[in-house]
């Protein structure tokens, strides 16, 4: 039996370490992937020190670059030597198997490290529109396609999140023309280039009041999920039928401090909502229970709006380490630190030879 290089938990704010693990074997409709970059993501954070919906050792990571090695005798449409991006659970090991559905081509003119921001919060962000949001978002796309509601308020709570940075692209590209974000002013131009028609600095003391002004905010997306520093805020501005979609978990108590963090799931109960306000968290998790996106999410909707430009990947870090577990670790404590900003970290899986 053959064995790879794996990075896992071992216990709640332990540090990383390596593993070897099995490296499974090809059946029928699936990928064989030798992952080239990753990312660590705040989810990789809140499970490696609180131990959310962990079995240590546990693999981390949602995020995959890599190429195929390997295709089951069902496969069609992808084939070995293909750079590809999955969204699958367990990304940070040296090889990884998915069904071939969820595999996205990854076009000429975005690199490993840019197709390794995407997977995750891509899909996060179709998931939420449409399962949490009701939005329509009809694929493909018909040529004169506009929302009947294009110019419904849509505010996106932390634009400058790996998943608000997406959130703004895809709204815009299906037709939403009055989205605002809250970010650092520092993210300000570049979210306007995303489609944002206005941004507001979450740190002013008179964010709320200016957030009450823009007159019909329908639509919430808190990309951030943290109860003082979004859920609370979003809360006392609006009002009678906006619906809020929240990132879960609630952040209570931050990963940095003393005794860990503190999470919340109760989107509805964690705080006061006011009446006719619709609240809902989000779990993608659930996003392939959709058996049109199963199929055609990351095979076909992703690789298209990249190809046109329509979305671009978000900024990277490249984080380095002599080792695999060295830059595994090194994200994470960036993370602890809230240390990524505007910018997603990626790291080097792959170390070994370029032969197979
Ligand atoms: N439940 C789910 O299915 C699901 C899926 C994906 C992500 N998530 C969760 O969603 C959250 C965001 O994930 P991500 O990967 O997009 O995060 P990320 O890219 O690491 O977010 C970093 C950004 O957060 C912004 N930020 C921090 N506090 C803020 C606040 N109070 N208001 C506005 N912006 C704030 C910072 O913006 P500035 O630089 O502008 O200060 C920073 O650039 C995480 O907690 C993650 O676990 C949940």
């Amino acid at each position: 039996m053959s064995t790879h290089k794996a990075i896992v938990t071992t216990a709640p704010r332990a540090p990383l370490s390596l593993l070897n693990v099995s490296t499974p074997s090809l059946q029928g409709n699936e990928v064989l992937i030798r992952v080239e970059w990753t990312a660590s993501t705040p989810l990789d954070m809140h499970q490696a020190e609180s131990g959310l919906l962990v079995n240590h050792p546990q693999v981390l990571g949602d995020s995959v670059a890599g190429t195929v090695v390997g295709v089951g005798e069902a496969v069609e449409g992808v084939g070995v030597g293909d750079g590809v991006f999955t969204f699958t659970l367990h990304a940070h090991q040296e090889y990884i198997l998915v069904p071939s559905t969820s595999v996205g081509r990854i076009p000429p003119n975005i690199s490993m490290q840019e197709a390794a921001t995407l997977p995750d919060n891509f899909v996060t962000v179709f998931h939420t529109l449409t399962h949490d949001l009701h939005l329509s978002l009809p694929w493909p796309k018909p040529a004169s396609y506009a929302p009947a509601d294009s110019q419904t308020g849509f505010l996106i709570w932390g634009g400058a999140s790996s998943v608000g940075m997406y959130a703004l692209q895809i709204l815009r590209f299906y037709g939403y023309t009055n989205v605002i974000a809250v970010a650092s002013p520092g993210h300000h131009k570049l979210l306007g280039g995303y489609g944002a028609r206005k941004c507001f600095d979450y740190n002013a003391a008179d964010v709320e009041d200016a957030l009450r002004e823009e007159i019909g905010v329908r639509y919430v997306f808190d990309t951030i999920g943290h109860l003082d520093g979004s859920v609370r805020p979003i809360s006392r501005v609006v009002g009678m039928g906006t619906q809020v979609a929240v990132l879960l978990p609630v952040i209570v108590v931050d990963a940095r401090e003393e005794g860990g963090p503190v999470y919340e799931m109760d989107v509805e109960g964690c705080c006061e909502w006011a009446e006719g306000v619709g609240v809902r968290g989000v779990r993608t998790y659930f996003w392939a229970e959709n058996a049109f996106f199963k199929e055609k999410l990351q095979a076909e909707i992703m690789p298209a709006l990249l190809t046109s430009g329509d979305v671009k990947p978000n900024p990277y870090r490249a984080i380095e380490g002599a080792t695999m577990v060295e830059r595994a670790q090194k994200a994470l404590d960036v993370l602890k630190g809230k240390g990524a900003r505007g910018e997603r970290l990626v790291w080097k899986v792959w170390e070994g030879e370029y032969d197979s």
